[in-house]
């Protein structure tokens, strides 16, 4: 690889387009992987009441209940399972085309139609030209931004893109790593007590500075490929060494939040009723080598009533 990664005039979303192109294939596909998900599905749905909105298909959901939920930065679609039997219509938007794609078989591969749930190609945090607009994308009952605002360059202005795509009282929920909830694990992947502390490794050539509560210098991938490879195809740009931790890095903006952090975010974004707890039992991640016990955040804030409508 000749020179530095990023370019200089690169942006972090084209940065992160062109890493999660790159992996989507095995974004998700390793068995700690499938646990970890499992592990956050669990806990989400056991919160189905601190999220804070009126769902579908529970107990006190009336028939005729239509709940929409915004899916951003979706990957193979995450957050659209977790909440799939709860909601009626879900859209998904990542800057990947690659993600995108493989969110829209995989729905289709479960049978649904893309009237219920489809994923398209966009940025909303684009200042020139946010996309995708129109009524589709707009009014949601509930959007979610799952292990994406370390890969956003602004997270206040993030944060504010999506509670406008929200109606009135929706709800703006996300998950990311909580700063200084790691703990090292052993060859075997059991943790070393005493560890606490923030320990991926991160070395961004991007010059963020958002000051939001969270610290630098650390990072965080959760599917970058190994270096070492079993399988013997001819060589791509992206099996060089050093590929892909340095496009790892360039789509990480920090590595995690503190949860006053995220609460002063989410609050100067214009969010009410905003809440931020942590997942009890800590889960286990593995990247470019690194073997380490995580701690997840989640954060939920309502875009407020209207005055008006509140008379
Ligand atoms: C770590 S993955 C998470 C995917 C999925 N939400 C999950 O929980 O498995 C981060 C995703 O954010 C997407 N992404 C990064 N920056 C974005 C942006 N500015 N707009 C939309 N998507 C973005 C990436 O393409 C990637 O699919």
């Amino acid at each position: 690889m000749c020179g530095r990664y990023p370019p200089a005039n690169m942006s972090t979303a084209a940065a992160n387009r062109q890493y999660f192109d790159a992996i989507t294939d095995t974004y998700d596909s390793k068995p700690f992987f499938a646990k970890v998900n499992q592990e956050v599905t669990d806990d989400l749905r056991n919160r189905l009441d601190w999220i804070g909105i009126p769902f579908a298909n529970i107990e006190s959901s009336s028939d005729t209940q239509t709940v929409r939920q915004l899916d951003y930065a979706c990957g193979t679609g995450l957050m659209s399972r977790v909440f799939g039997p709860y909601v009626t219509e879900t859209r998904g938007i990542d800057v990947s085309p690659n993600m995108v794609a493989a969110y829209n078989a995989r729905a289709r591969a479960a049978g649904l139609s893309d009237s219920i749930i489809n994923a398209v190609v966009g940025d909303l945090f684009d200042r020139d030209n946010p996309t995708p607009t129109g009524a589709e994308w707009d009014g949601f009952d509930l959007a979610t931004a799952s292990f994406a605002f370390h890969h956003f360059e602004d997270v206040v202005h993030a944060a504010k893109c999506l509670k406008e795509r929200l109606r009135p009282g929706g709800v703006l929920m996300i998950n990311d790593f909580l700063e200084g909830g790691d703990l090292k694990a052993d060859e075997n992947g059991e943790p070393i007590e005493g560890t606490e502390g923030s320990w991926h490794h991160h070395h961004s050539h991007h010059g963020h500075g958002h000051g939001h509560g969270h610290g630098h210098g650390h990072g965080h991938g959760h599917a970058n490929k190994e270096h070492g490879h079993e399988h013997h195809e001819p060589m791509k740009v992206e099996d060089e060494p050093g590929w892909d931790r340095a496009k790892m890095s360039a789509s990480i903006v920090v590595p995690s939040f503190t949860v006053d952090g995220v609460k002063k975010f989410f609050t100067d974004a214009g969010l009410v009723d905003v809440d931020v707890v942590t997942m009890e039992k800590r889960v286990y991640m593995e990247f470019g080598g690194q073997k380490l016990w995580r701690t997840i955040l989640f954060a939920r804030g309502r875009r407020a009533l209207e005055a008006k409508s509140e008379l």
